[in-house]
């Protein structure tokens, strides 16, 4: 349910019985429990249009409230903050109806959005390194969290697998192993082999140069080995892919090479505007208030990034139709974005109502906040790194538990995927990110495995109640009415989510929900006898849509629970 906007109705009421012009209103979570569970602070500003002292028209707005609804109780603090206390009857009946329902009360959007997602884009001619793991990682919760929504969500991996450098990489692969299946493992290792023949070797290195001309002009034999290339190393992403449960697929895939048809058309329709000009042979387009150009097109006729990135927009906002389109990218791109995207919509390419946004990131640093690397300097292997999350995993948790073999392996990946998921959606995804397998893999503190624990737990509580949970919640203290009206909160806090693109509100939000839910549970026993069975069935019914809510908070995150720790 849409918590806030029911405590706001009930304000925007008083405003008209009080005969207050009416302003868009908005209440504020309460930053405290003795503030109540909203807060109204709206008073200060109005006083000042309305000259009059704050404390009167916040009692002009309080006597006006109607405390039957919702909201029950009302204080004026401080200045002219009106304090909100919501109605434990009510929020019984919300949580009751919110456990019920299977989208736990949360609606669908009524009007959907075509949204974009840019995401993932790893370099075919390289390893995937953990930059491109972040923007996979934060980029599929975006992607989730629009999709629960209603919007319509289309993912776009934009692959970089066009460039001079597949020159050198094919005529290498032709050279050693036509079938590349072999010299392929190692692509790190592949791409320094072909560097250093292509440095040593000037017969070699003037191939390298012919077959890039060979690939541009669609030669077949030079097409077909850099269509090998490009399938073996698509192949080692889609094994990350897999291995971090994430939702991208080959049909998500629009290379740099799926628009190259459309470059020569970009650099001419930006003649047509009048947005070009010539600069040093190359060709450029001029921002205003920029002093540096964007170059669509080199001297030689090459094109850039930049060309193919005006291209893709073009084709997702009037081929896709999209409204909202988002580029999960590292933060260091946010000058290219800032550029594009301008050119675009001056263009024309874009529409002025689609929303263009570079979701950027930091980088991702070791615990000596130097940035990752292996120790030799080299880049870390994902999928390596996603073995050892498990083999750690596998280490956490059979501290708490015997488990069998085959338990232990299926509890494991869920659990070590998960950690290295959440710690990256956990913080700010503008700060720099800290990678430190302890933190991640603690069960205490704002963890995956903290929010796992908890869902298991209850599951297990669940479990040796034995019946189905029939009946109604009563609060009966104050932490229930604050579990219950935090637990209201979650489609409020999606939506903030969802329009910030901030996964970490979502986690911040769920670390507060266990929290709440581990003080409970420890004030209120369940199963503990001498708990009469309304009590008991109440607080029962307050620990599943605890439970319900995780396992759906962490699902848009894209981290699985399990029913035992
Ligand atoms: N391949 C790029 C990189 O590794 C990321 C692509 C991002 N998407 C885009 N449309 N430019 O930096």
């Amino acid at each position: 349910m849409r918590l806030k906007e029911e405590v706001n109705k009930v304000i925007q009421a008083a405003f008209s019985r009080a005969g207050i012009e009416e302003t868009p209103i908005s209440v504020s979570e309460a930053t405290k429990p003795e503030f109540g569970d909203y807060q109204f602070n709206g008073a200060m500003a109005l006083a000042k249009v309305l000259k009059k002292n704050p404390r009167e028209i916040a009692g002009m707005i309080a006597d006006s409230l109607d405390l039957s609804g919702i909201v029950s109780k009302a204080e004026i603090a401080g200045p002219g903050f009106i304090n909100l206390w919501l109605n434990p009857e009510r929020i019984a009946s919300f949580c009751e109806k919110a456990d019920k329902d299977s989208r736990l009360d949360i609606s669908k959007r009524e009007k959907p959005v075509k949204a974009v997602v840019d995401y993932s884009g790893p370099n075919m001619a390289k390893q995937m390194h953990v930059g491109h793991l972040r923007s996979t990682i934060i980029g599929d919760t975006l992607a989730n969290l629009l999709e629960f929504l209603g919007d319509e969500v289309i993912r776009q991996n934009h692959i970089g697998d066009w460039g001079t450098q597949f020159g050198m990489l094919i005529a290498y692969l032709e050279e050693i192993d036509e079938d590349g299946t072999t010299s392929l493992k190692d692509l790190e290792q592949f791409y320094k082999d072909a560097k250093g023949r292509f440095d040593e070797d000037e017969n070699f290195a003037n191939k390298a140069r012919e077959y890039v001309v060979k690939i541009q002009s669609g030669d077949s034999h030079c097409l077909k080995l850099w269509q090998k290339f490009i399938d073996i190393s698509l192949g080692h992403c889609e094994e990350v892919y897999e291995k971090l449960d994430v939702n991208l697929t080959r049909d998500d895939v629009r290379a740099e090479s799926f628009y190259n048809e459309s470059l020569a058309k970009v650099i001419t329709d930006l003649e047509k505007v009048g947005m070009l000009k010539e600069s040093d042979g190359a060709q450029c387009v001029f921002l205003e208030g920029e002093d540096i150009p964007v170059i669509v097109q080199k001297g030689d006729g090459g094109y850039l990034y930049a060309t193919t990135d005006l291209a893709a927009l073009y084709y997702r906002a009037n081929v896709l139709g999209a409204k909202r389109i988002s580029y999960v990218v590292d933060a260091r791109q946010s000058e290219h974005f800032k550029q594009v995207f301008r050119v675009a919509k001056e263009a024309g390419f874009v529409p002025e109502d689609v929303k263009l946004e570079h979701i950027a990131f930091g980088t991702m640093m070791d615990t000596n906040g130097k940035p990752f690397k292996t120790r030799e300097g080299g880049t870390v292997k994902l999928i390596e790194l996603l073995d050892e999350a498990v083999t750690r995993a596998k280490e956490a948790i059979t501290a708490k538990d015997d488990y069998s073999e085959e338990e232990l392996e299926r509890l494991a990946k869920i659990v070590g995927i998960g950690a290295v998921k959440y710690a990256d959606l956990a913080i700010n995804r503008e700060s720099n990110y800290i990678f430190n397998w302890d933190k991640m893999l603690s069960f205490d503190g704002n963890t995956s495995l903290y929010m796992q624990y908890a869902y298991a737990r209850i599951q297990s509580i669940l479990r040796k109640y034995g019946r189905e949970v029939e009946g109604k919640i009563i609060i009966s203290d104050e932490l229930e009415h604050r579990l219950a009206v935090m637990l209201l909160r979650f489609e409020d806090v999606l939506e903030k989510a969802a329009e910030d693109a901030a996964p970490n509100q979502i986690t911040g939000y769920l670390y507060d929900v266990v929290t709440l839910f581990m003080r409970f549970y420890e004030r209120n026993p369940i199963l503990k006898e001498g708990v009469d069975e309304e009590t008991r069935v109440s607080r029962l019914l307050l620990a599943d849509l605890t439970a319900k809510t995780i396992k759906q908070g962490l699902a848009i995150l894209g981290i699985q629970v399990v029913d035992k720790l």
